[in-house]
């Protein structure tokens, strides 16, 4: 709150400017230590806790970076809000609001309880269990299909091809049994469209994707252009998608904070585990951040404080 709010009305300031505020974000928070580095899936406990890479995108294609922006780490949860829009776009809005949901859960990410109070509802595609709804929704006639379909989606999203972690995507497939159980739950309730262990396989494949603070800032920033890449200027998924991934991201993509979030930075966004987020400017661009000290909510600590100066600075805040 001592940092100046510019109008959002305003465009984006020069890009000079932006430079110098990503460069002071970065410098204001990297000595923040609070929080700590996931280990629920072993191989994230060895990130460096240092890390901090900030960049942001505009819809002109325009980058601006600082810090450990060319460090690769796992996707994780931010996965979720683009495979959405692949499966949204494929099968429409209507679908995905009546078989997956448009809801908060108000829960945990992984909860089990919040899918039974709901009458074996997933809720909505940003936690797990409706994020394993979702990817099981991606068409293809078999499970290599559908991976592919969605790594060559995301891939187009950060406008270049990106790989598998084959070290994360094991540590994670030998941990995973609650996400295994919440695929079982949901084929209980006759809502998983295809096997449960192929979809859990599919989403750990999907989570595991190696990507940098500058490809989640192109990613969020195909967003903000309705759905075009702004450095490839490639069509990814159509404007009704974006925004409904962008209104999906607004309610549910920072979990149960996300009206916390909402309330103080005014923007989309999604965080994953292994200490990203993306942060959307409708029209505007979009911040894609890595830190791995997390808040008990999975949030990067770092993240959300430079996500939140920048907002202000930037004049990005939507309210
Ligand atoms: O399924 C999981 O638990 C992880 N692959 C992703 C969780 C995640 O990133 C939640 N984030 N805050």
């Amino acid at each position: 709150n001592d940092v100046p709010q510019l109008s959002f009305t305003g465009a984006l300031p020069q890009d000079a400017r932006i430079d110098q505020l990503v460069a002071e974000a970065h410098a204001r928070y990297a000595g923040h230590d609070d929080g700590v580095v996931a280990d629920y899936i072993p191989i994230l406990a060895e990130a460096d806790p240092a890390w901090f890479g900030l960049s942001v995108v505009d819809v002109d294609g325009g980058a601006h970076a600082v810090g450990d922006v060319g460090v690769a780490f796992s996707i994780q949860s931010i996965s979720k809000a683009f495979v959405f829009a692949l499966a949204a776009d494929e099968i429409g809005h209507d679908t995905i609001r009546e078989t997956v949901g448009v809801n908060n859960t108000g829960l945990a990410f992984n909860s089990v309880v919040a899918v039974e109070l709901n009458d074996g509802s997933p809720m909505n595609p940003m936690v797990n269990a409706g994020a394993i709804a979702t990817t099981a929704l991606v068409p293809g006639a078999h499970a290599d299909e559908r991976w592919q379909r969605i790594r060559d989606g995301l891939s187009r999203f950060a406008g270049r091809p990106l790989a598998l972690d084959g070290e994360v995507y094991r540590s994670e497939s030998f941990t995973n049994h609650r996400n295994h159980a919440l695929a079982r739950l949901l084929q209980s309730y006759d809502r998983l469209a295809i096997a449960p262990d192929e979809a859990v396989d599919i989403y750990t494949r999907q989570c595991s994707l190696a990507v940098t603070a500058q490809d989640l800032a192109t990613m969020g920033a195909t967003l903000a252009d309705g759905g075009v890449n702004p450095l490839t200027g490639e069509r990814v998924v159509s404007a009704q998608t974006a925004r409904d991934t962008l209104a999906l991201l607004a309610s549910c993509g920072m979990y149960e904070r996300s009206g916390e979030w909402l309330f103080e930075i005014g923007l989309p966004a999604k965080s994953g585990v292994s200490g990203g987020i993306v942060a959307i400017a409708p029209g505007k661009g979009a911040i894609g951040a890595f830190s791995p000290r997390l808040d008990e909510a999975g949030n990067s600590v770092r993240g959300q404080r430079a996500c939140a100066f920048l907002s202000r600075t930037l004049g990005l805040n939507l309210f």
